[in-house]
């Protein structure tokens, strides 16, 4: 099977009250322990490439992992560019094989955002690729996007039929409360979201996907192990899991999982060189890691996501 869109998997997932994971990829080592992960629990997939990762991993080097998985698992899989900043940055992945870009027009003006996200759109259906926008901004830091503390927004649900109607986009990313990194809420405050703002979007766009971003749950049990080896992250909260089942039986059908990654492999990373100073070959210390991606996917896609079984 050739990658897919998202059209199917979307479709079937909103019916179906589950969500599909879409997971950063950085190497293969990351790209091994989700896929696996994946097959052994026949789920749909979507992995996700942000601008970053193309710089550090190179275009090429990362289509040739993501095929080479999906000749491995024969899994529907599709290959999403993550905050898509700039037209040629959309066009360069959809040339390059993509079959689903993010187009993130959040922090132009609202005309400015409909006008690009509808460039953007144009070139991609024209060639058979799909298309998520953004309206609200979330907080954080990703790489190349930062958005200050104080600085996000959340969407305006009276915005959203008009951006639907105007860019032709085929899911929305929204902005509720979650925001991306491994710091989402004060510590000592109770993590909230706004799922009245996500259900006033849903009943205004029936039938239409909407997209959690900054969805990690930052698992205690990796933050424990990065601060027990060395590390000193002692205040990195995430969205409780029982909220992201919720968004995900709502009409969220793609839950956004970059941080929890990053936590697992190095909290597996720090441990093992703690418990081995004199060890030097990387395969000692990247198969674990791989091995705790897939031991985390695999619970996001069974207790969280609910897409076992859905490919
Ligand atoms: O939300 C974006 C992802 O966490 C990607 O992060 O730009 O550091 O690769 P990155
Ligand atoms: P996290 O930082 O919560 O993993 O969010 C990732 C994300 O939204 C990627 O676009
Ligand atoms: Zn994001």
């Amino acid at each position: 099977m050739p990658l897919v869109t998202s059209t199917e998997m979307f479709k079937k997932a909103y019916d179906g009250g589950y969500a599909i994971g879409a997971f950063n990829v950085n190497n293969m080592e990351i790209i091994q322990g989700i896929t696996e992960a994946a097959k052994e629990l026949n789920a749909p997939l979507i992995l996700q490439v942000s601008s970053g990762a193309r710089k550090y991993a190179n275009h090429t080097y990362l289509m040739k992992l993501v095929e080479a998985a999906v000749i491995e698992t024969g899994l529907p899989i599709c290959l999403h560019l993550d905050h898509g900043d700039t037209f040629e940055l959309c066009k360069s992945c959809i040339d390059g094989g993509f079959t689903s870009v993010m187009i993130d027009g959040s922090h132009h003006t609202y005309e400015d955002n409909v006008t690009l996200t509808r460039k953007v759109v144009d070139y991609a259906h024209e060639r058979g690729v799909v298309v998520e926008g953004e309206l609200g901004r979330l907080e954080g830091v990703e790489d190349e996007v930062k958005v200050a503390a104080g600085e996000g927004s959340y969407t305006d649900p009276a915005q959203v039929q008009d951006f639907v109607e105007r860019t032709g986009v085929d899911s929305l990313a929204i902005s509720i409360g979650t925001s991306h990194g491994a710091y989402k809420f004060k510590p000592g405050t109770k993590p909230q979201l706004r799922f009245d703002i996500l259900e006033e979007i849903s009943r205004r766009l029936p039938g239409f996907p909407i997209v959690l971003h900054g969805a990690s749950s930052v698992i205690p049990e990796f933050v424990e192990m990065i601060n027990k080896y060395g590390g000193n992250m002692p205040d990195a909260i995430g969205v409780p899991e029982d909220m992201l089942r919720k968004a995900a039986q709502m009409s969220v059908c793609k839950i956004n999982i970059d941080s929890d990654l990053r936590l697992a492999m190095t909290g597996t990373i720090r441990k093992y060189f703690a418990e081995n100073p004199s060890v030097f070959d990387p395969r000692s210390y990247l198969k674990p890691a791989r091995e705790a991606i897939h031991g985390l996917v695999a619970h996001k896609i069974k207790n969280v996501l609910g897409c076992d079984g859905k490919a």
